[in-house]
């Protein structure tokens, strides 16, 4: 079956049968199960090579033939997954050089984990390459069949010696000649010149780390070489049946995630993505707004990688096992971040997994068939209602809103934030303060494409680049011819500092250079320094007759003819620009100076939204804890509060219960209530 052909969104989630093939009445009982909770796909093979090639040469293929034909007959369509992402004990004892190099001094790691292998040993992807095969041969015209997942979370890097050598053959084709690589590393600090491409290693803890370029490098490296193992795995399965689309399930923190998805959705023909919000543990108990809000950020970048629907491979639907508090989901909650999901563009709700395994390290993570084996729980009642609604909605399959406005979650330049020594030691600002910009945005009840600098900026009227510290090359001429062409792009303080590999850019007596580099004409403004606030510090800044604080990063600006939209009131940079904007050419630059409290964003978005013409998805300013998306013409509207709220719609007044939730059609104003739960 033609994963396109298929009319309805999907719904399911891994299936780990090889842990249950003593248990025939449970296999029995899962089809049954599924067939009620309305799952029509599920995942297998995920880490099933130890089930699969028992030993080595050896291969069992019987089990997942029974089971493939039994869910195809049964109408569940299967995502087959090659089974890289974990390796049996055999193989790491027979071939230990499979194994990672650690991070702390480049040294096989022992046997354990998952993803713990090195990309860069030839021995592990020849042993990849025989089961890929062999699954491909065997399953790729099974008629049950509609995906390859290929792998499971890449992430990670090796630091060993084989990694070392291919390091030296990436930098070398990168930089040519050893003396570029001195220059851009700036390797005569602390006397680091290298002679020759042989003397350098893999930045591990207890080696060379202070030459950024090269840290960046060694991720920009090491996430080629996943792209270039994933390569491999696709040109096999594709091999047997070119019209299989293949993913694999991506997780997000930009700065952990050693892997430029930007560049890894190119291999992809569909993503996917496995979303763990931690609902129910903030700190405001009456809302999960914040919450709601990053798992939101995550699902528009997944949709914007490709510019199409996503799967959601993976989600939960209780208590996962490995937060520090595992709170179960409160009712309603499952279906409200099921339809968050759904309204940010996913094709598919998924779960890990199926069946709560009995033994070993995810035992209580939660599954949608308990160890109780029952249907009568509460957890597959909401999976099973979530599958109904789903049901519903085969109008959305296929389907992705456009949005006008982006936000930039640069991963090279995430990576260069964490990696560069400047304004405090805690990091973690460098991933909110994009959030805090995204989130201000939402509230004006608009779509948005969480984007990379290199993505198509053509389509947008507004781009926004919280903290644009690295401009690559050509980024600051691409947001000049933006801005000339009509759009409104919102930079803010740190941005434009340094280069692709995080050498400041810098200017002469005669030719001074001041941030944000090559674009103080657009933006009207230059940057003289930066200072860092403690968290208990604020200054504070007038807007609009209001008061708002700055926080965090205060940036000395210099007028250059933008217009003051605020100014700083204390400390010795009392008056100076702290938001401006500036025509150029036919659109807007405006500048934030400093980080700001989430009130100034709101309001400063507002204005920036305004001024582009963007029409609104409703017709209603911010309602605490409601969150608006749009797809395929459907207005969703979720409350993310425990609590009542009521916001206006095209010209009604909704009501929507703690948790609640309603899809309006915009031509069908009345459905709104068929919608609601
Ligand atoms: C990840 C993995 C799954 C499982 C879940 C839940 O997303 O892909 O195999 O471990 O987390 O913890
Ligand atoms: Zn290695």
């Amino acid at each position: 079956m033609k994963i396109d052909e298929i009319s309805n969104l999907l719904h399911g989630g891994d299936y780990n049968p090889d842990q249950w093939l003593e248990y025939p009445e449970i296999l029995d009982d899962d089809i049954e199960l599924m067939k009620e909770a309305g799952v029509n796909v599920v995942t297998l093979g995920v880490f099933s090579w130890s089930s699969l090639e028992p030993e080595e040469g050896v291969f069992t293929f019987e089990w997942l033939d029974n089971i493939m034909d039994r869910l195809y007959e049964n109408g569940i369509y299967v995502i087959l997954s090659t089974p890289s992402a974990a390796r049996p004990p055999w193989l790491a004892k027979k071939y230990p050089e499979i194994m990672r190099g650690n991070f702390m001094d480049g040294q096989r790691m022992p046997f354990g984990g998952r993803e713990n292998h090195c990309e860069s040993s030839e021995i592990w992807r020849e042993k990849v390459r025989i089961i890929d095969e062999k699954l491909a041969q065997h399953y790729s015209h099974h008629p049950a069949l509609i995906m390859w997942h290929l792998s499971n979370e890449m992430h990670g890097l090796c630091f060993c010696e084989n990694c070392a050598v291919n390091f030296r053959k990436w930098l070398k084709n990168k930089y040519g000649t050893i003396d570029e690589l001195n220059k851009q590393y700036w390797t005569a600090f602390w006397s680091r010149r290298f002679t020759g491409f042989d003397e350098i290693n893999p930045p591990v803890r207890f080696g060379e780390r202070q030459l950024h370029g090269q840290v960046i490098d060694y991720m920009r490296f090491y996430s080629d070489l996943h792209i270039d193992f994933l390569e491999a795995e696709k040109e096999i399965v594709k091999k047997y049946n070119p019209d299989i689309p293949v993913t694999t399930n991506m997780f997000m923190q930009h700065h952990t995630v050693k892997i430029n998805y930007h560049k890894m959705a190119k291999s992809l023909d569909i993503t996917s993505y496995d979303s763990y919000p931690m609902w129910h543990l903030g700190k405001d108990k009456t809302s999960e707004w914040k919450t709601a809000v990053w798992a939101s950020m995550r699902f528009d970048f997944m949709r914007a990688l490709k510019s199409k629907p996503f799967y959601l491979m993976e989600s939960v639907p209780s208590a996962p096992n490995h937060f520090e508090f595992c709170k179960l989901k409160r009712p309603k909650m499952h279906m409200l971040s099921s339809m968050l999901a759904v309204s940010s563009g996913a094709d598919s709700i998924q779960y890990f997994q199926w069946r709560k395994s009995l033994g070993a390290t995810e035992k209580f993570h939660g599954a949608v068939i308990d160890h109780d084996g029952s249907s009568d729980t509460r957890v597959f009642r909401d999976v099973r209602e979530v599958g109904a609604k789903l049901k519903e909605m085969s109008y959305l399959k296929g389907q992705k809103s456009k949005a006008d406005v982006a936000v930039i979650f640069d991963w090279e330049n995430m990576i260069a934030l964490f990696e560069q020594q400047n304004l405090r030691k805690d990091k973690e600002l460098f991933d909110k303060i994009p959030r805090a910009h995204y989130e201000a945005i939402l509230k004006n009840y608009v779509n948005i494409d969480v984007i990379g600098v290199d993505s198509d900026f053509s389509g947008y009227k507004v781009i926004s680049a919280p903290m644009l510290y690295m401009f690559k090359d050509g980024v600051a001429d691409k947001i000049r011819r933006f801005v000339e062409n009509g759009g409104s792009f919102v930079l803010t303080h740190y941005s434009g500092l340094v280069n692709e590999n995080d050498l400041c850019f810098h200017g002469t007596r005669r030719n001074p250079a001041f941030a944000p580099h090559g674009l103080n004409d657009v933006f009207g403004l230059r940057v003289n320094e930066i200072d860092a606030l403690c968290d208990d510090e604020f200054n504070e800044i007038s807007y609009e007759d209001k008061t708002f604080k700055a926080i965090n990063f205060c940036e000395l600006t210099e007028n250059l003819g933008a217009k003051t939209l605020a100014r700083y009131e204390h400390d010795f940079y009392a008056g100076l620009d702290a938001a401006t904007e500036n025509e150029y050419g036919g659109g807007k630059a405006y500048y934030l100076a400093c980080n700001t409290d989430d009130d100034f964003l709101y309001e400063f978005y507002k204005h920036v939204i305004d001024h582009s013409g963007i029409p609104r998805i409703v017709d209603s300013g911010y309602v605490k804890d409601i969150m608006v998306k749009e797809r395929a013409g459907r207005k969703f509207i979720m409350n993310f509060s425990t609590e009542k709220r009521r916001i206006g719609v095209d010209g009604e007044m909704i009501e929507l219960e703690g948790y609640e939730y309603v899809i309006i059609e915009s031509s069908l104003k009345k459905s709104y209530q068929e919608g609601k739960i």
